[in-house]
């Protein structure tokens, strides 16, 4: 092809990139995203010959290696698949979650450097396909890991209880949840790697995820007849929720996400917010609910602090949809948006919307008014029944503007539909790990959440921190 005919398609299909409807881009995208998860997942055909039920991070074996599966990724993905299984969107799952529930029964017996099954080895973040321990140096432990699996296996055993089937539930599930939460229980006030596996501390996002795998685990434990370990579930679950509160920075108006590092500006508290979202406690703000008034303040904080350092964000007005990163100070790969962060933001607002329709109002506070002024500049703190304009106003520019994150990812997405973890913030091409499965995992639970698909509550409602 000549240089100006490869040109001329170049500039056709870029037009066609940008002219897609989000609609166009779900229905293209979903059966793309959807394969792609499966396919990193033992034995799918891109995993590397990975252990049935294991998931790959990504079958990129070089520059950089994911060729591991690391518990959180592994858990947030099928939190994900357990989710379309139960509420009936997919109900072809349940052989790949079985296979799941093994490998993870496998993988927590393996001793390893942080330590064997009942001496902290719960915590080690990856392990070799093999389901080996992996040995080399490493940000370790990671302590969102063990809660975050509690949390889907915990889904997938409810749904297994409420159909009657409480042999599988206390005989296969039961114990590796149990494994899981006292792991939390002894662990949960010592330090650890954050979710990027970079710094040492106290993270949001884990103590988020600890604070809600003890909740719905207290329940859960009293329905497998453990009502001693369900009582120890919720005391601890009770000073958790009490210290998840000091990471709130009220005179920056945003969510620490680790104490004492950097900026504290990160995608970890909307990965926090959206993976502890429970519809039935509305916009309360002790759970830092997607809709409630510190989680939107952040979110505007967190957005607009990717605004002026990438490139491609540069066209983009002021309140404008624009992609995000991890946390702007990052230089992996030299620091660029990720597509699960820009679409974490999606479905913190989606989560946000099913809400508000809900109860048919929405609240805005003084924490939470810089983030409505983005679309209404002189609205005031206030409580905006659906009757009222304000409402309706607010409801369609937040549905756009949260369809605009997605199409961000969208404008950046090539042509076949891969998802790599990252896209260059000068150019927009994709880069690091090709095929990452929590992309694709993450753009499939920011289109449901847009379907409105409610994932089951986990007790977040009604909860006050008694510190
Ligand atoms: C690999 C980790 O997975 C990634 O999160 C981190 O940014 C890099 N190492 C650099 O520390
Ligand atoms: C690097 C990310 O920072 C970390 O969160 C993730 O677990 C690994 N890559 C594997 O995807």
């Amino acid at each position: 092809m000549s240089p100006t005919s490869s040109l001329l398609l170049a500039f056709v299909f870029a037009a066609v990139g940008l002219s897609q409807t989000i609609d166009e881009y779900i229905e293209s995208e979903r059966p793309i995203a959807k394969a792609g998860v499966l396919a990193n997942i033992g034995p799918g055909e891109k995993s590397g010959g990975a252990v049935d039920g294991v998931v790959v991070a990504s079958p990129s074996d070089s520059d950089p290696d994911y060729l591991y599966t690391w518990t959180r990724d592994s858990s947030l993905v099928f939190k994900g698949l357990i989710d379309e299984f139960t509420l009936g969107v997919d109900d072809s799952l349940e052989g790949q979650i079985q296979n799941f529930v093994s490998a993870e029964a496998q993988q927590q017996q393996v001793s390893n450097p942080s330590g064997d099954v009942s001496s902290g080895g719960l915590g080690e973040p990856k392990f070799n396909i093999d389901l080996s321990a992996f040995t080399d140096a490493w940000g370790r432990p990671q302590r969102d890991g063990p809660a975050l699996r509690a949390t889907a296996l915990i889904t997938y055993g409810n749904y297994l209880l409420d159909g009657g089937n409480s042999s599988y539930v206390t005989d296969t599930l039961w114990p590796i949840v149990q494994l899981d939460l006292d792991y939390v229980v002894e662990y949960w006030e010592q330090s650890g790697f954050d979710l990027w596996e970079e710094v040492q501390g106290s993270s949001f996002f884990t103590t988020a995820v600890q604070h809600r795998s003890l909740r719905e685990g207290a329940t859960f434990a009293t329905a497998v007849g453990q009502d001693d370990l369900a009582s120890t579930y919720s005391t601890t679950a009770d000073s958790v929720l009490c210290f998840l509160q000091s990471y709130w920075n009220d005179g920056e108006g945003f969510i620490t996400a680790n104490v004492g590092q950097r900026s504290g500006i990160d995608a970890n508290p909307a990965l926090a917010s959206i993976h502890t979202f429970d519809a039935e406690a509305g916009c309360d703000a002790v759970t830092f609910q997607p809709c409630s008034d510190k989680a939107l303040s952040n979110l505007k904080v967190y957005v607009d602090a990717f605004r002026d350092i990438y490139t491609i964000n540069a066209d983009a007005g002021e309140t404008d949809p624009v992609a995000t990163g991890r946390y702007p100070e990052d230089t992996y790969y030299s620091g660029n948006p990720w597509y699960l962060t820009t679409a974490a933001v999606a479905e913190q607002l989606y989560d946000a919307l099913i809400v508000w329709k809900a109860q048919e109002s929405i609240e805005v506070t003084d924490i939470s008014l810089a983030f409505f002024q983005q679309f209404v500049s002189d609205i005031t703190a206030d409580t905006y029944d659906s009757s009222s304009d304000t409402y309706t106003t607010l409801i369609d520019a937040i549905q756009d503007w949260a369809d605009g994150f997605i199409l961000i990812d969208a404008k950046y997405t090539p042509d076949d539909g891969s998802l790599a973890e990252q896209y260059t913030r000068d150019e927009g091409t994709p880069t690091s790990a090709a095929d990452l499965t929590w992309s694709y995992a993450a753009i499939l639970t920011a289109f449901n959440a847009r379907d409105g698909v409610i994932p089951d509550s986990w007790g977040a409602s009604g909860l006050t921190a008694s510190c």
